[in-house]
């Protein structure tokens, strides 16, 4: 074990490309169905620190300075005891976490909140690192979390195992297999979502006739979509995004209570996306929407200053990010 128990991490978001919505266990985040995502990098990230402690008398979580309670610090608690089994350790610990990007923007802080907790603590329980298993831990806090170690292009495996070990991802190809790509995040409502992806998933789950298709189609669409990702066939890679994205919000619709997670904004990007690629003649931008309102528009690095011009015209945007494929988990 290392001398000193504290460690620190720097993960960011990712964006699926094939979606991760349902589970069949929802204590481990074990999922119905394979996803496939792009993990993203600068400007946005989450920078985490661990310490273990012997005078602490329980976990403590603070997020950009504000001490977490409730679900939250429930959730990282699970993450560490997971890891602290893994090191038969007792200790408690202190968390410290801060987004590089300003919160309450709409940009999912979770995926890479946990994915910077599971590494820092694994580190500072001083761990070998172990891809597979911080994945699988990190899916333990929050299920797209399991996705932002690895770097690149990366397939998180539903897995078999009732443990939950065989449901980690991996990258199938690195940032650099395609480094001009770019997710362009379309911030349109910084609002706190009404019912949260765990609660909406397992009402999908239960309710919704489209969704036995949906996860059966999800495996196969994977296989898909890493072969377009490593033939880099931009068109057909952009029109299977926007396929998988427009199911999801069926299933989503087809729910009930029925999710409506895009709004009348969300939805003018989404045509717009279509009607850019018609006038261009080929396409060059696809749309993909997780649980809120916002558009990522997945395209390459020479569209988007105008994309950006078009979509500001078109309705009120309160943040524009960019980001090219990321590295992946850090420990610094
Ligand atoms: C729509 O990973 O936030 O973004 O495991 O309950 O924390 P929990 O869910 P979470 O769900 C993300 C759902 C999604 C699709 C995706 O990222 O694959």
């Amino acid at each position: 074990m290392s001398k000193s128990l504290q460690a620190t991490a720097i993960s960011s978001p990712n964006i699926a490309f094939v979606k991760y919505w349902g589970k069949r266990d929802s204590a481990l985040n074990l999922p119905t169905r394979n996803s496939l995502s792009m993990t993203l990098g600068a400007p946005l990230e989450t920078k985490t620190t661990v310490t273990f402690d012997p005078k602490l008398g329980a976990d403590t979580l603070l997020m950009n300075g504000k001490a977490v309670e409730g679900d939250g610090l429930a959730r990282a608690c699970r993450v560490l005891d997971a890891v602290r089994k893994e090191a038969k350790l007792a200790l408690h610990a202190s968390i410290s976490s801060s987004n590089s990007f300003p919160t309450g923007t709409g940009i999912a802080s979770s995926a890479s909140g946990f994915a910077a907790l599971a590494s820092a603590a694994w580190a500072a329980a001083g761990l070998k690192w172990d891809e597979k298993k911080v994945s699988a831990i990190a899916r333990i806090g929050s299920g797209s979390a399991s996705r932002s170690i690895a770097g690149g292009f990366v397939i998180w495996e539903k897995g078999k195992k009732p443990d939950g070990w065989d449901s980690f991802a991996s990258s199938f190809a690195p940032p650099s297999h395609w480094p001009e790509l770019r997710d362009l995040v379309v911030v349109l409502d910084d609002a706190h979502k009404k019912v949260g992806s765990n609660a909406g998933m397992q009402d999908s789950v239960k309710t919704s006739k489209l969704y036995p298709p949906y996860v059966k189609e999800g495996d196969r669409r994977v296989e898909k979509i890493k072969g377009l990702i490593l033939s880099k066939n931009l068109p057909s890679l952009l029109e299977e995004i926007m396929a998988e994205s427009d199911a999801l919000h069926a299933v989503m619709a087809d729910t009930t209570p029925p999710l409506y997670y895009m709004n009348e904004n969300s939805k003018k990007v989404a045509a717009f996306v279509r009607q850019y690629n018609a006038r261009v003649g080929k396409t060059v931008v696809g749309y993909t929407f997780d649980a809120g309102p916002n558009a990522h528009l997945i395209t390459t690095a020479d569209r988007v200053e105008e994309l950006k011009k078009e979509v500001s015209k078109l309705v009120p945007v309160k943040a524009f990010f960019v980001s090219a494929p990321g590295p992946g988990v850090k420990v610094l």
